[in-house]
């Protein structure tokens, strides 16, 4: 099964929401906003401004350094925020969370560290062709300094799902590590990836989840997913920006060398050598972001008390009804799986490039995005240089998708004119 469908919640009131995030009650070139640029970062709610202005009024310090109070009040304050990482996914231990920038700073921490010690020339790096940019380009740098070879596994056409028919062609025992989106941030397609990393385990492939799009929209349980590693941004999910978590399995952690050198991660320095302190301390060189990583502890306390089951229902709601909506437009052109796709939808307009659907509908307040979303390889597999994305959070109502669907129709006028 290549979607993923869930069973039903109680109902919420999703638009009382919408009063947590101050920045929604704004109008844009005189309309109100309409915000649905949310696969590239989502809005922040009052309980995460508050966290981080509580935290930089009264506790501010330097973590794992001073005696004092303040250093004391943010160390714990950081350690709470790794352990309840943890128990968001689901890990075994707060040892196993390493504290980084974004998604893309954890796919680069373990193909730094993780692929320096164990790749050799002819192993082979298993992506898919709906990678983005940030799962790609750090296994290229990779390949070319190991003698690593990549290879994708191929993805079906504009309804973007992935070619499990030819799984076996690609998952063989050449393959050292298999790296795969659970949500393309493009298509808006939910990968099997519990299955991919159970047919990777018994061939012993090593696995990392990239889940930038998908940890702020469904409950994620590492153990269930069989993954080796899982890297998410905090600031998609209703967190600050600069913030992100990487998942890895403690034993495997513990025997990779360190990523970046300096304070906080040694035991012990001499003028030509030092020792590291345990994962995931090794890992995390310098002083870290503090206050966002105090801004993602009530970013995820946030999201539960919604919750990610009734929050992943929510945009399955959305996404089936853009998608439906939108395909009753004359010319245009959808991508991505009718049924079980997440909360967004990209398309083109017959004879508008996407850059000129986007400008259009920002003057009606309409935010979008229009590109190749990081998606450059997939753009090129598809024909296309670019499409317009719509992608929604649970604070998006059908009545915006609705206002969208009118944009897009005066669009289309507009241009055939
Ligand atoms: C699927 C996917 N992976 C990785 C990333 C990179 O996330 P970040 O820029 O927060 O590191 C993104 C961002 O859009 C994404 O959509």
């Amino acid at each position: 099964m290549n979607t993923t469908t869930l069973p039903a919640t109680p109902a919420l009131d999703w638009s009382s929401l919408r009063a947590d995030f101050p920045i929604l009650d704004q109008k844009v070139h005189g309309q109100p906003l309409i915000y649905f640029d949310n696969a590239a970062t989502t809005q922040k709610p009052h309980p995460v401004l508050d966290a981080l202005r509580h935290y930089y009024e009264c506790d501010n310090a330097n973590v794992h350094r001073g005696i004092h109070e303040l250093s004391n009040r943010a160390t714990a304050a950081f350690e709470a925020a790794r352990a309840r990482a943890a128990a968001f996914i689901n890990a075994r231990s707060a040892d196993e969370i390493v504290f980084t920038r974004g998604a893309t700073e954890g796919i680069n921490l373990v193909a730094q560290s993780w692929g320096a010690k164990y790749l050799r020339p002819g192993d082979v790096l298993l992506l898919t062709e709906m990678e983005h940019h940030s799962n790609i380009v750090p296994w290229q740098l990779l390949a070319q300094r190991t003698g690593a070879r990549l290879a994708f596994l191929p993805v079906t056409g504009d309804i973007g799902l992935l070619d499990l028919s030819r799984l076996d062609e690609f998952l063989t025992r050449e393959v050292k590590l298999f790296a795969v989106t659970h949500i393309s941030n493009s298509l808006g397609v939910i990968n099997p990836v519990a299955e991919l990393c159970a047919r990777a385990r018994k061939l012993g492939v090593t696995t990392l989840v990239d889940a930038a799009q998908s940890a702020g929209h469904r409950p994620l349980d590492v153990q269930d997913l069989g993954c080796d590693f899982l890297a998410f941004s905090g600031h998609k999910m209703c967190g600050p920006t600069g913030i992100g978590v990487l998942y890895g399995r403690q034993e495997i952690l513990e025997a990779m060398p360190p990523y970046q050198g300096g304070g906080e991660m040694i035991l012990n320095v001499e003028f030509h050598q030092s020792t590291w302190k345990h994962a995931p301390h090794k890992f995390e060189a310098g002083t870290p972001d503090i206050s966002g990583a105090v801004g993602l502890r009530a970013a995820m306390d946030y999201l539960d008390r919604i919750g990610r089951q009734r929050i992943a229902e929510h945009d399955q709601q959305l996404g089936a009804y853009a998608f439906a909506l939108l395909s009753r437009l004359k010319g245009i052109r959808l991508f991505g799986p009718r049924v079980g796709r997440a909360g967004l939808v990209s398309f083109l307009l017959d004879d508008v490039h996407a850059h000129d659907v986007v400008t259009v509908a920002d003057q009606r307040g309409i935010a979008l995005r229009g590109g190749h979303h990081c998606n450059q390889p997939l753009m090129r597999k598809l024909g296309v240089q670019s499409t317009a994305r719509a992608s929604f959070y649970f604070y998006n109502t059908t009545a915006e998708i609705d206002r969208l669907a009118e944009a897009l129709a005066e669009i289309q006028k507009f241009f055939a004119a």
